[in-house]
């Protein structure tokens, strides 16, 4: 994928490396993984300790600040993160004028490049407590902004934040709640929800992070970053593989046809969905944590019929010749899109669910990138492959 390249008329070398596979854009101490040994570290704690251990509001702080947060600053955090989560009712007004039909991602981002004319004061992002004040409003609005559009494709009225509920919960109640009375989530379902936020909250230079870096890097607005970031992952080779997964499950049927699909993966005429990852030549560390809330998840909804099959397909998988020497492993999507099927969202909300989770971890890489003194603008060179210096054709003589 490297090369290493003279250009023609600039002197010295340049590095080919489309999709910098093997070129380092910045510095970062966020997040840590070692793709062999399948791990993953954010500032450091395993992201086990975190999952078992933490919320997703002390890991967005800890993302934020660098340190996990003590008991009078986690306070202080959610209480801000909680009175944020209200938007304008003029966003309210902009959602609403999107189709029926309108995909929740498209809406998202809309929404959220729309934030930056409502708050034109997140132009300054040198001003430290400014860019505080606008990452908490980012982190508090998005699951507002996430259950307004999947009620606008219901054609539900959109229910508004509730302060007195927890991150989860909230965002839970906004999607599902049905009459007046008080929503009151299962508790094993919010811890569920809580902890894939959590795995989801970084995993360094990836192709949305690496937009957020990039369109961050011209100094533009948080709002504007974050929307590109979110065009990113709304990809099918980014945020959409969860939902190939379900696909596929569902085409499979039942077990006794695993051991033709397989044949057919191993003759190439598909993909394992939810396999395979291009850091990761181990387990990805995160699907064996998903397992276990998957259990937890069915327990409450009753197991979702597709598991078994999941299982056995991982199982004969693992054992067999063809994934063992590609180093083929289970990722964070093979067992994602069942709990959140369990969870009642439609497909089309799964990649919403993963942007609510990785804002924190986008806003953390913005803040570092405005602070790091030795970054600049992203300015990639290319490899010139068109005509040189050409005289214009008149019209006639075309
Ligand atoms: N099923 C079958 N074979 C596979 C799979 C798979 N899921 N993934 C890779 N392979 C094979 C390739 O065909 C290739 O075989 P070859 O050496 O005989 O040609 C070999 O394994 C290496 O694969 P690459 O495509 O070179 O690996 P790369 O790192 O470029 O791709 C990727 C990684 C895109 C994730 C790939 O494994 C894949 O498409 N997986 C399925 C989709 C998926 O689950 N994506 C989610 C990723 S996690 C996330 O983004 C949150």
């Amino acid at each position: 994928d490297l090369k290493q390249i003279a250009l023609d008329g600039e002197p010295g070398l340049a590095t080919y490396d489309p999709g910098f596979v093997n070129t380092a854009s910045c510095r970062s101490s966020v997040t840590y993984i070692d793709g062999d040994a399948g791990i993953l570290e954010y500032r450091g704690y395993p992201i086990e300790q975190l999952a078992e251990s933490s919320t997703f509001l002390e890991v967005a702080y800890l993302l934020l600040q660098g340190e996990l947060p003590n008991a009078s600053e986690l306070e202080a955090w959610t209480h801000e993160i909680t009175y944020h989560t209200f938007v304008h009712e003029n966003l309210k007004t902009l959602l609403q004028g999107f189709r029926y039909d309108a995909h929740p991602m498209g809406m998202l981002m809309a929404a959220v490049s729309a934030l930056s004319t409502f708050y034109p004061e997140a132009n300054d992002v040198k001003d430290a407590d400014n860019r505080d004040l606008q990452i908490a409003r980012l982190i508090a609005k998005m699951p507002t902004i996430g259950a307004f559009a999947f009620r606008h494709g219901k054609g539900q009225p959109y229910v508004y934040p509730d302060n007195e509920l927890s991150y989860v919960e909230n965002f839970l109640a906004m999607l599902f709640k049905m009459s007046e009375r008080k929503y009151v989530a299962d508790e094993r379902l919010v811890k569920a929800l809580d902890v894939l936020f959590i795995l989801h909250a970084d995993h360094e230079q990836n192709c949305s992070a690496n937009a957020v870096r990039s369109v961050g890097s011209s100094q533009v607005d948080p709002y504007s970053a974050l929307a590109s970031g979110i065009g990113a992952l709304y990809g099918p080779l980014h945020g959409g593989a969860n939902e190939q997964v379900l696909k596929m499950l569902r085409r499979i049927g039942t077990t006794d046809n695993i051991g033709d699909f397989i044949e057919g993966v191993k003759g190439g005429k598909e993909k394992l969905m939810g396999f395979g990852h291009r850091v990761y030549k181990n387990y990805d560390p995160r699907a064996k944590i998903i397992k276990k809330a998957a259990d937890d998840v069915f327990e409450v909804t009753g197991v979702n019929p597709l598991l078994k099959i999941a299982l056995e397909l991982e199982k004969i998988a693992l054992e067999d010749e063809y994934f063992v020497k590609r180093k083929l492993y289970p990722n964070v999507d093979f067992y994602s899109g069942l709990i959140y099927e369990a969870l009642s969202f439609p497909p089309e909300m799964f990649t919403v669910l993963f942007a609510i989770g990785r804002t924190p971890g986008w806003l953390a890489q913005w803040k570092e990138l405005t602070t790091d003194s030795e970054q600049k603008i992203a300015r990639p060179k290319q490899i010139y492959t068109g005509h040189r210096t050409r005289d214009f054709v008149p019209m006639a003589q075309r």
